[in-house]
């Protein structure tokens, strides 16, 4: 018969899951959201995010007000809700000193969870895992559930971006569903298997009905949808990163070399922006782990590769730091250094593995002062790297500073009035670590103005 997804719930409430949470919620459906932490939930539940996140705050309290999305911490309550779907949606976090992901949240979620379903059901993995993490899963979920195999283990990947979080979830380019069996439609096509894909079908029409493709697969292909396309986003990030080394060694401008590939329709220009690189709690640590997964599964050689578009993103910090030192005739001692940007991208406070605050702490290893500004990240970096200075508005940092360093491109940084600057600051030198700002607007107000890839 036909399957009416009436209940979801979400559990962990990070980026990911309060958004997964609100669109949902947004879709019509009844939400439970579930997080261990306590805080977390408390903020939710009274409509605030604990993060920032454009138009999610609003979205969250007017479903938190209409009483379709609620929270707990606790997995009876999720049990006793009877959700058509519990989707997973906790973080898969690099391990300590190694590159494989650590999977201990995923793990918790199952043994959580599994032990209170007694009814037939789906669970739907969100998270980021390496490729066969599902299938373990499926197992462990029959040995742990009363319902046994009756609770169904899909595997739905998530695409979308941080900053564009709600657009990415309700108008997304795809929608990815790894089920056991791909295209047993009913149950005497393959025993049980036809309920997470008939399930999740029907949680997805309203975007389907609206013309997003949905691709179902095995279970270890949409895991590896998922890495393929951070794989394939960080290489040509770090090839255009790459072919700026060879301009700055060469005399050429690599945002007209990237200009002029971008008119490629093969090529394209997005993602294709040189500059400090790509950081946040997924490209990197998803490089790695997809790495470390092919180690294991004997065809390392395969994506050897990676390990190259790692290195020559990390490289991109130390030349930065490079350019910025030149800046400062050649040492740090003594020096002031401002800080424009501290999280890992505009429009967003995330701070995890963030180029910006990577190089601010390490030249201020090497002796200078530096006062860092981010129109949101402020705390969230102030918390990793207590030992910067921080200020509140980009004039602020500037005051006294021998160099600006522009690291993180809000649009607020654009908007910035070169001379206003000029009258705060102890020199005038800007090094634009993200080609985001305007060349001839900082030169005409007498700077000297320094980018990645690009000729003096
Ligand atoms: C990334 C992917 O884009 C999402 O599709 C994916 O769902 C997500 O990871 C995830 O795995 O959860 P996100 O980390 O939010 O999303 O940020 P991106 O917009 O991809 O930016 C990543 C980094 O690349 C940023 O540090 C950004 O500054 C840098 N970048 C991006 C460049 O240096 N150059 C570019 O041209 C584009």
């Amino acid at each position: 018969g036909r399957h009416v997804a009436a209940r979801i719930s979400v559990i962990g409430t990070g980026y990911l899951g309060a958004t997964h949470a609100a669109c949902m919620a947004e879709l019509g459906y009844e939400v439970l959201g579930m997080d261990v932490d306590a805080e977390k939930i408390a903020a939710l539940a009274s409509g605030r995010v604990p993060f920032y996140e454009p138009g999610l705050e609003e979205l969250l309290a007017k479903h938190v007000a209409d009483g379709r999305l609620r929270f707990t911490t606790s997995y009876s309550e999720v049990a006793e809700f009877h959700a058509d779907v519990h989707f997973i949606c906790v973080n898969t976090p690099q391990r300590r000193g190694e590159y494989a992901a650590d999977l201990r949240y995923v793990d918790a979620v199952i043994d959580g969870l599994a032990p209170h379903l007694d009814q037939p059901t789906v669970i739907a993995g969100k998270s980021t895992v390496p490729a066969g993490t599902a299938a373990r899963l499926t197992e462990r979920v029959a040995e742990l559930a009363p319902a046994g195999t009756a609770v169904e283990l899909a595997w739905n990947p998530e695409f979308l971006r941080e900053g564009y979080a709600i657009g990415d979830t309700l108008r997304p380019d795809r929608l990815v569903l790894g089920v056991a069996s791909p295209g047993a439609r009913t149950a005497s096509d393959a025993g049980n298997s036809s309920r997470a894909e008939a399930v999740l079908r029907e949680v997805y029409k309203p975007l389907t009905d609206a013309g997003v493709p949905l691709i179902v697969t095995d279970l270890a292909t949409a895991e590896l949808v998922k890495v393929a396309a951070n794989a394939f986003l960080s290489t040509k990030i770090s090839f255009i990163n790459a072919m700026a080394e060879v301009c700055e060694a060469a005399g050429g401008d690599v945002m007209k070399l990237a200009e002029a590939l971008a008119h490629d329709a093969r090529i394209g220009g997005k993602f294709l922006v040189p500059g400090l690189g790509f950081g946040g709690g997924c490209l990197p640590k998803d490089i790695r782990a997809f790495m470390a997964r092919a180690g294991e599964l004997g065809v390392d050689q395969a994506l050897a590769f990676l390990k190259e578009v790692d290195e020559i993103n990390m490289r991109r910090r130390v030349r930065l730091v490079d350019l910025a030192r030149e800046q400062c005739d050649g040492s740090f001692l003594g020096k002031r250094v401002a800080v424009w940007g501290a999280a890992f991208k505009p429009d967003s406070d995330d701070v995890r593995d963030s180029p910006a605050l990577n190089v601010a702490a390490s030249i201020l290893l090497q002796g200078a002062q530096v006062t860092v500004y981010d129109p949101k990240a402020n705390d969230n970096a102030a918390k990793l790297f207590p030992t910067l200075a921080y200020a509140e508005s980009a004039l602020a940092a500037a005051r006294g500073a021998h160099v600006i360093l522009h690291l993180t491109e809000w649009l607020e940084f654009r908007e910035v009035d070169p001379r206003e600057v000029g009258e705060v600051v102890s020199r005038r030198h800007i090094v634009d670590g993200r080609n985001a700002l305007s060349a001839e607007r900082w030169h005409e107000a007498g700077w000297t103005y320094r980018a990645l890839g690009r000729p003096v």
